[in-house]
């Protein structure tokens, strides 16, 4: 498909047509805000655990599964923050607070997928180096977040995109580009900034489909590979190899790093999926 560039939205059209941008949910906002505390934080997300009996149940059913493999059993929320650390159970709170806005603008799917690009990147980063992995795996878990902007604009055009995009000859974002006159990067980047989260998840989310634009190419580089390591099909090649040599890391075997990363995110959404 051409890339037509002049169907594009200048910035000011841009937040003309997707003025609707969600509010942060509520819970996050105050994960968010207590982390930056560390002196009252662990009090103060035991606080939100404890009003929201879904997230407490899920954190410990998580935080005793083999995800983290802790060797002894935790059965309080005050000692699952503490061997958790704020960073993690700020992490697991976020997962489920956005799993609402994420599964009725996006599928279900959109969900699974951001969680499971949040634990490849958190895996990637832990093992190159390159960026802390408690904030990689925010940024794994919200690089698509533009794609509910396109949904809620118009669900039916965007299953349409999805359908175009999974049969595989065309690309996402081109298709996006030349249906919505933009993309879920741009749009992604929009919800980011309007939320206030760090310069560097901005960053991320924008070039996360071609890292190499980026001014942290390498940073972005682990959610490009996330991203395309997690995908539901194998894409051939899975990591293209023109983008990976702007990296300064490279990965030698990625399918077997794709099952390795598979096995860990269905323990985290089998946990995260338990009733409560
Ligand atoms: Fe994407
Ligand atoms: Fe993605």
């Amino acid at each position: 498909m051409m890339n037509n560039n002049s169907n594009k939205l200048d910035p000011q059209q841009l937040v003309a047509e997707f003025k609707d941008i969600p509010p942060m949910p509520n819970v996050m906002v105050k994960a968010l805000s207590v982390i930056k505390n560390p002196t009252t934080g662990i009090a103060e997300l035991a606080k939100i655990m404890q009003v929201d009996q879904a997230i407490s149940t899920k954190t410990l059913s998580l935080v005793n599964s083999a995800f983290y493999g802790f060797r002894q059993q935790i059965t309080s929320i005050n000692k699952a923050l503490v061997v958790l650390g704020m960073m993690k159970a700020k992490n697991i709170i976020m997962s489920l607070a956005l799993k609402q806005m994420m599964t009725a603008q996006g599928s279900r799917e959109l969900w699974e997928h951001s969680i499971k690009c949040a634990v490849a990147a958190e895996l990637l980063a832990k093992e190159y180096k390159v960026i802390n992995p408690d904030d990689a795996f925010v940024i794994g878990f919200l690089h698509d977040i533009g794609k509910i902007l396109l949904n809620s604009k118009n669900p039916l055009k965007y299953s349409k995109v999805r359908y175009l995009a999974a049969q595989g000859n065309v690309d996402l974002v081109e298709v996006e580009d030349a249906q919505f006159g933009t993309n879920h990067c741009i749009l992604g980047a929009l919800i980011s900034k309007k939320w206030q989260l760090p310069v560097i998840l901005t960053n991320c989310i924008r070039y996360h489909h071609d890292p190499a634009q980026s001014s942290l190419p390498t940073v972005c580089g682990i959610v490009y590979c996330a991203d395309r390591l997690v995908q539901a099909n194998i894409q051939s090649p899975i990591l293209n190899p023109k983008i990976m040599s702007k990296m300064e890391f490279s990965i030698s075997d990625p399918v077997a790093l794709r099952e390795t990363i598979l096995a860990k995110a269905t323990i985290f959404l089998k946990e995260m999926a338990m009733p409560g």
